[in-house]
């Protein structure tokens, strides 16, 4: 009999591409992908962890899914990723409603898991180490569209002191370049016209292979040479992680994006030390000189966290500052969350306080958007390449979307045979979070 499955993704680009596989895996169990929960007669929720309102959200969707099955007592309900991953059977305890908590390894074992849950137990499946598992061997079940998620790194080495990352997800494991490319070949061969390679730290790609040819350059190198791939992109970058080679390749090859997403985090020296990044600065400052020199058209964005255990109000005003110093077209911000395990929660003699870290948090977001204009304000005037992604329908026009080599969203005039293809618009209007064009 034919079943539904509706997954709520909370999180990261890898949490998307995890349910990519999961609705291929259960594919094969007989479960369609359905939109809307209400139809669905399994409800995951791939959860997040990078900060205590993530893990919220996740509890609070499978309260209202456990409320629901008082109604409806044939449903089943699962949690699956990085909050599974580190609350294990306290689920239980928490929700008793909950017939699945599967861990961030255990993707590949959910046709077992699934069975049992069928047969009426309720099942928690959490591995330490990954399952080992050959992925081309599994169907994936990727979202529609001009673009594909294919993470080439799981996992993170790093242990920065506040981050749950490497708790959740483990140590850092690349996948052998010849999986990467026959996984990127179906890809395109479905029509798929970008490619995101996925990792937490993706330039480190390789890094944990016993062969020094295995790196990220040369993955691009070889991914270029796929007919009908038009793009390819590659987040998220550890600063020091860039190497020259990894700059000159990004410059020579067409079809790699002039586009960097590097989280700094904080931009005082001391804060970075604390947060235990291997980096300073004057060092972040350096790469990104870099990165511009060999491209200047290039975007750079960043991720920062404000309020870091022992943060003064002076290191806090180096995070502003750095905003403008560096050139960062947009960045991600949050306010610091103590998470569970990492060092940096047990330092509760220097928290700061919820209000100071709203204050700051709201400071930033300021300077953020203010930058965010300018940089796109700059692109007035120039014609941008733009791959299409969709269209609709805007007082009777047809409107097209996509984004331009450095990641910049475009609205223009066009019409639905141009998804997936890359057109010229000449950028006419800039706001904060897009631009708008006549395609040329
Ligand atoms: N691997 C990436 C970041 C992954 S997590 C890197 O090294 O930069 C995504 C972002 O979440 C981080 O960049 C950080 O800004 C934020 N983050 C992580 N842990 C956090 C915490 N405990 N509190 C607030 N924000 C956090
Ligand atoms: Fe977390 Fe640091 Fe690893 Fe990024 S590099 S995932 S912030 S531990
Ligand atoms: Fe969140 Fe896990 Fe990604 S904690 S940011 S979903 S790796």
């Amino acid at each position: 009999m034919n079943k539904n499955v509706y997954i709520e993704t909370l999180g990261c680009q890898m949490n998307k591409s995890d349910s990519e596989r999961i609705f291929g895996i259960l594919s094969q169990c007989g479960y369609s992908k359905c939109d809307d929960s209400k139809d669905a007669d399994l409800l995951i929720v791939n959860t997040c962890n990078i900060r205590q309102l993530s893990a919220d959200k996740a509890y609070s969707l499978l309260g209202k899914w456990c409320q629901r099955k008082k109604e409806h007592p044939d449903i089943k309900i699962a949690i699956c990723g990085c909050v599974a991953q580190q609350d294990k059977e306290q689920v239980f305890k928490r929700l008793r409603g909950v017939d699945l908590v599967f861990g961030t390894h255990n993707i590949y074992e959910l046709p077992d898991l699934i069975k049992m849950v069928s047969d009426g137990e309720q099942v928690c499946a959490i591995r330490k180490e990954p399952y080992k598992a050959n992925a081309l061997d599994y169907p994936i079940e990727r979202a529609e569209g001009v673009n594909a998620w294919l993470p080439i790194i799981e996992g993170c080495d790093y242990f920065c002191t506040y981050c749950v990352v490497p708790y959740v997800r483990g140590r850092q494991r690349s996948r052998m370049p010849e999986e990467i490319l026959e996984e990127a070949k179906r890809i395109v061969a479905q029509g798929y016209k970008e490619i995101t390679l996925l990792g937490q730290t993706v330039d480190s790609y390789g890094r944990d292979i016993d062969d020094d040819s295995v790196n990220l350059s040369n993955l691009l190198r070889s991914l270029h040479s796929l007919d009908g791939l038009l793009r390819i992109r590659f987040v998220t970058s550890y600063p020091t992680d860039i190497t020259d080679e990894l700059i000159q390749t990004v410059k020579e090859l067409d079809k790699v994006c002039e586009y960097f997403h590097i989280p700094m985090q904080s931009g005082n020296d001391e804060v970075l030390k604390n947060m235990r990044r291997r980096y300073t600065r004057a060092q972040y400052l350096e790469i990104c000189n870099k990165i511009r020199t060999a491209m200047p058209d290039v975007s750079i964005t960043s991720d920062f966290i404000v309020g870091f255990p022992g943060e003064t109000q002076e290191q806090f005003e180096d995070t502003i500052s750095i905003i403008d110093e560096a050139g960062l077209d947009y960045s991600n911000t949050a306010s610091y969350s103590p998470r569970r395990q990492t060092p940096a929660a047990t330092w509760r003699d220097r928290f700061i306080d919820e209000k100071t870290k709203k204050e700051r948090l709201a400071i930033l977001n300021q300077k953020v958007k203010d930058y965010s204009l300018y940089s796109n304000q700059k692109c007035v005037g120039k014609v941008m390449d733009i791959l299409v992604e969709s269209s609709k329908l805007e007082d009777g026009k047809i409107v097209v979307s996509g984004r331009t080599r450095s990641n910049k969203v475009v609205h223009a005039q066009g019409d639905e045979s141009m998804i997936g293809t890359i057109v010229n618009v000449k950028i006419e209007e800039a706001s904060t979070w897009c631009l708008k064009g006549k395609i040329v």
